[in-house]
């Protein structure tokens, strides 16, 4: 397959190794790679410190965080399925006061970029988590996560709904002084439209996507595997579904900066988002089964870059979307019929 890559390990202080320049621009904002943390695969970083230096990402996007400390749904609440995950960890954590004063300043403390993904269960609560926020050294965006299947209530997922999603993000972007991205739901009739709501609303940026509702059934035991019934499916599995959002969404807003996420397992998977228009990837379910999965992602990107002789990641950015009439199938060329 010619999605087989041969890694190059390179030093981290090197800025542009093998002559690729990884950097990217989100909102404004200078990342040296596009390679991120996703929210909830890694709390706020302090497990996945102990394999690699989190400053050797391009961000580090923490654990949805509440205003008060949560213990989330009752267990089993993950399951695996064909080449995914199901989670239904119900937003456990330690509340605004605990990430402010202990995790937040880890993560600043090792010079990391970080992205603070926040969720509440009103409008209001939002706006207060942006204020909390305000000015906190090491903050350097905000994901606005409108989208978690796992609430008590489908009215909870802002996502679903254009007016409830930009109310949200009008909330969050009066309150915060960084750019605010808003992550959407998959579970939508038409993804562009939520997506225009935001944007409308404020947010400079988007994360597409969060996981799909999904459910699994012990046939043995015959009731859902998950206390909690329903949970989000995450891994490759999902991969199609967040490259086409992505896509749709990039090609109706092509100046909004997407961080696209889903399944991104090797260097080339993160090709794939970007060419289908993101400017950064989040990798996520990959961690649990590799840690190192983020750090081996960011330079499988650059090996997959050089050898496709390109030289920096803004060329790939959207390229999918240029010119499909000249598009040529990879493989070998087609056999003549001899009739
Ligand atoms: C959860 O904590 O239930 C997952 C969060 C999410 O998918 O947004």
């Amino acid at each position: 397959m010619s999605d087989m890559v041969t890694t190059v390990h390179v030093p981290a202080n090197d800025p542009a190794p093998l002559g690729i320049d990884l950097s990217t621009r989100l909102a404004g904002v200078y990342f040296p790679n596009p390679v991120f943390t996703a929210s909830g695969c890694a709390a706020a970083g302090q497990e996945l410190g102990q394999f690699f230096d989190v400053a050797r990402l391009g961000a580090m996007v923490t654990k949805s965080i509440m205003l008060e400390p949560r213990s989330g749904r009752p267990t089993p609440r993950m399951a695996e399925t064909p080449s995914g995950m199901l989670n239904s960890i119900g937003l456990q954590g330690p509340g605004i006061d605990a990430f402010l004063q202990r995790d937040l300043p880890w993560l600043a403390e090792r010079g990391a970029r970080t992205v603070v993904s926040i969720a509440g269960s009103s409008v209001e609560e939002y706006g207060r988590l942006a204020q909390r926020l305000r000015g906190r050294p090491g903050l350097t965006m905000i994901e606005v996560n409108i989208s978690c299947p796992n609430v008590e209530d489908r009215g909870q997922v802002f996502a679903c709904n254009p007016r409830t999603a930009a109310d949200v993000v009008t909330a969050v972007r009066r309150a915060s002084s960084v750019p605010v991205f808003a992550k959407l739901s998959p579970d939508v009739t038409d993804i562009v439209a939520i997506a225009e709501a935001v944007v409308t609303a404020g947010a400079e940026g988007l994360s597409l996507i969060n996981t799909l509702l999904g459910m699994a059934i012990d046939t043995h035991a015959m009731r859902p595997v998950l206390a909690g019934v329903t949970g989000g499916l995450s891994g490759p599995a999902i991969r199609p579904v967040a490259v086409r959002c992505v896509y749709q969404v990039h090609a109706a807003f092509p100046d909004v900066p997407i961080i696209g996420m889903g399944g991104i397992r090797t260097g080339v998977d993160a090709l794939e988002f970007l060419l289908a228009g993101a400017s950064a990837v989040s990798v996520g379910t990959a961690v649990f089964g590799d840690p190192h999965a983020p750090v081996r992602v960011v330079d499988e990107l650059r090996t997959a870059l050089a050898e496709r002789g390109v030289t920096s990641v803004a060329d790939v950015i959207g390229r999918a979307h240029r010119d499909p009439a000249t598009y040529v199938p990879e493989g070998p060329d087609p056999v003549e019929d001899p009739a």
